[in-house]
Parts: C-alpha cells; structure tokens; sequence
C-alpha cells in the first residue's frame, strides 16, 4: 500500500469535494506540510477527519490537491492512472465514425478523471499529450504506455505557457516515444488538415469547435462567408468544400494564417478563400465602412473571459461585435456565435446576443445551440469541463 500525506480541510469547506469537484484550494487547507513534493500522494480529510479523498499535490499551484478518489477506498497509483486513460478511450469508441474524423480529442483532464491531463490524436496512430498538473505529470510514463496501447504509437508532448509557471513546472515540447510525422495530418468530414502542435496554438487544432464548423458549411452553400477567427482555416475549408461561394476568414496570427493557406492548398480552395491579418475586433469598423456584406458570419473568438474579472471587458467585446456582424449580414443571412470560456456562461450569450438582434430591427430564428462535442466529457460535478457554448441564429422574414 502506498502511503499518503494526510491533508486537513479548515471547517465548512468539503461540499463541494464530498459532491465530486476535485480541486482543493492551498486557501482550503488547514495547514500542509512544507515538504510536499509535485506529485506527492494526498489523502484529504474534513475538519472533523472524515475521509474526502485521495489525489496528488501541485505545492506551488493554488489547487494545491487534484482528487483522483472518492473516499480511501482505491489506492492512487499506475494502475488507476492505467484504468482512466482505458476507460476514456472506450468511451470514445465510435465517435471517429460520428464526428467523421481521425482527429479525437482522447483525454479531457477533469472530464475524464485525469485533471490537466489533455490528448488530442491526429490522424493515423498519432497523439499530442499535455500536461497543466503538476500532479499528474509523475504519471506520463504509464498514460503514454496507456495510449500507446490504445493504438497511439506516436505520442508528442507539448506542456508550454504561463500554465507551467503557475504549477512550477518544467516547459517541454518533443516526442516521448519513437517520433513521428509533423505536422500531423488528419481527417475530418470532407477536409484533410495539419495540425502542427510545435508551431501551432494549443495541442495544434482546435477539435471543439468541429460541430460548429459542421454547422458553417451546412447553411454556408453557396453564400458569401466571413470568418472572422479563421486560426488555421477550418471552418472555412470546410465550408468551401461544401459548397460555399467565398470566403474572407482573418485571424491576428501570420502563424496561424501561413498553416491556413497550406490547409486550403492541402485541399484546393486556397482560390475561394482570402486571407487576411487583422484584429477583427476593429477591423470591423473597416470592413462596415467598405460596405462589404456577407451571407454568413462565424464568430469563434478566443476567450473573452479568462477569468470571472474579465467578464465585463469580454460582454463589452462582444456585443459590439454583434451589432458590426448584423449590420454586415445579408437578408436572410445566418450567424453563428462561439465563446470558449467556463466564465461566460449561456444566460450571458444568449442575453448579448438578444441585445444585438433587438438593437438591429431584425428577427433571427435560433437554429441550435451547441456545446462541446462528446470527445470533450462535460462532468456535471464540475463546471469548468463545460466552456464551449455556440448559437447558430437564422434571419427569418416576419
Ligand atoms: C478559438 S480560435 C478559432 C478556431 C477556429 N474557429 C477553428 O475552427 O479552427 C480563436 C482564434 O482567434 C485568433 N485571434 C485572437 N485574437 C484575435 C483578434 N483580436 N483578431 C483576430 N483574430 C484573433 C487566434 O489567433 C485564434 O486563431
């Protein structure tokens, strides 16, 4: 039996772990020791000494203890770590042929029993695996070998950003098995796309937003699109495969643009889409003043609210963002609207975007609502595993 460093909670401050979140706050804890290392096996009790659970220490993060038990009844140890990346990859059996595509994300920290660990497969064989846990980050030996069973061959590590220093951990970026191919390519729908986690943003493509883009290319047919957050041009490849008309998709990033074009390339529409750098919070204004109009708008941001402080710099951002796409929408034309960000919840969405169509004289249908596809587990204990929230609005006539 392994042994635990026992973690005492101040009083009051169990419920929400008794009820299954697994962060316990530094700010929680009556007292710990000292010497905790990362990854040091905990076993938190209440004040009154009543079992919580058992989990792993981040000492410099402010979530000092990720549980990875309920209560003291399983050890934590390689065999559990083993069971969880087993039973996340079961849970996605079937849903390459769903969503039609090779590109999955495999591991969803929280979502799957495995805070901060994150792994996205691309393509044949090929997995991109991070780590924003101090924690867990003992355990990559036996997640990689987990994977690698589950027919992962190639597994490329990129554990970077502000997220590292906050958990003092090490920044790396490189293969831990037998390299592979980069950039990855992968499948999805009619598109075949790179995605580069050593040059590109995140695990090198946003998987999340694949329903949305679904979506795009559905009401897109034949219609003149702006997509205004292209990161490296999937919504809008996709749309053109399907039949969209042009597009005009920007993005801040030159990197994410260059990807874009070898995207288009890759699949032969580089000549329907123009791509252009920009802010697109301001390069609005320009585009209005240009009298340029459009079928279709696709908004996907990045998040506007990182954090609850941010929320009224984000609701401020958006909402004019709303009123320059519906005064730059056709008749009868449709908008789709993401937010990527746990702190911005629906009510919020839902009430700017109202805000926007009441403020514009028009009326749109709401066609959908989605959220994160299933590849991306929501755990109704935990709020924060839900963060994608996405309106697909139509102009209707009365
Ligand atoms: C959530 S991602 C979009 C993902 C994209 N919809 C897809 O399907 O791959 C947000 C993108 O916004 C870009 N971005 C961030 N700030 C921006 C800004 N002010 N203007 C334009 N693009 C921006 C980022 O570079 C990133 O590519």
């Amino acid at each position: 039996m392994a042994s635990y460093i026992r973690v005492k909670l101040k009083p009051k401050e169990e419920d929400r772990l008794l009820a299954g979140h697994p962060w316990v706050y530094s700010n929680e804890i009556d007292k710990f020791p000292k010497s905790l290392s990362p990854g040091a096996l905990v076993e938190v009790v209440t004040s009154k000494g009543q079992p919580v659970g058992r989990g792993v220490a981040s000492p410099s993060s402010k979530i000092l203890v990720r549980l990875l038990t309920r209560g003291f009844e399983r050890e934590v140890d390689d065999s559990l770590i083993f069971g969880r990346v087993k039973e996340a990859l079961r849970i996605r059996e079937g849903l390459k042929d769903k969503y039609r595509t090779d590109g999955l994300r495999l591991l969803f920290g929280e979502g799957d029993g495995l805070p901060g660990v994150i792994a996205d497969a691309f393509g044949e064989g090929q997995a991109v695996l991070s780590c924003f846990s101090a924690g867990l980050k003992p355990f990559f030996p036996v997640v990689v070998k987990a994977l690698q069973e589950g027919g992962y061959r190639h597994v490329y590590e990129k554990s970077v950003g502000e997220v590292c220093q906050k958990e003092g951990m090490a920044e790396f970026q490189g293969w831990l098995t037998e390299p592979g191919t980069l950039p990855m390519v992968f499948n999805e729908g009619k598109a075949k796309f790179r995605s580069a986690p050593d040059q590109g943003q995140k695990t090198g493509f946003y998987l999340d937003f694949r329903e949305g883009r679904r979506r795009v290319s559905e009401l897109g047919r034949g219609k003149a699109l702006l997509d205004a957050f292209c990161y490296t041009g999937a919504a809008s490849i996709q749309a053109v495969l399907d039949g969209a008309k042009e597009v005009l998709a920007m993005d801040s990033s030159q990197g994410a643009l260059d990807e874009a074009l070898e995207n288009a390339r890759l699949n032969g529409v580089e000549g329907k889409i123009h791509f252009e750098k920009g802010d697109s919070f301001h390069a609005f204004k320009g585009l209005k003043k240009g009298g340029r109009m459009f079928d279709g708008i696709l908004l996907d941001p990045p998040p506007l609210a990182k954090s609850v402080h941010d929320l009224p710099a984000g609701r401020t951002a958006l909402k004019r963002m709303l009123g320059h796409s519906l005064d730059m929408l056709n008749p009868g034309g449709f908008l789709v609207v993401a937010t990527c960000s746990h702190h911005f919840p629906w009510g919020v969405l839902e009430g700017l975007t109202r805000e926007a169509v009441e403020e514009s004289g028009r009326s749109f249908r709401l066609v959908e609502r989605l959220t994160q596809p299933q590849d991306h587990p929501i755990n109704v204990s935990i709020p924060e595993t839900e963060y994608l929230r996405v309106l697909v609005l139509s102009e209707v006539s009365y």
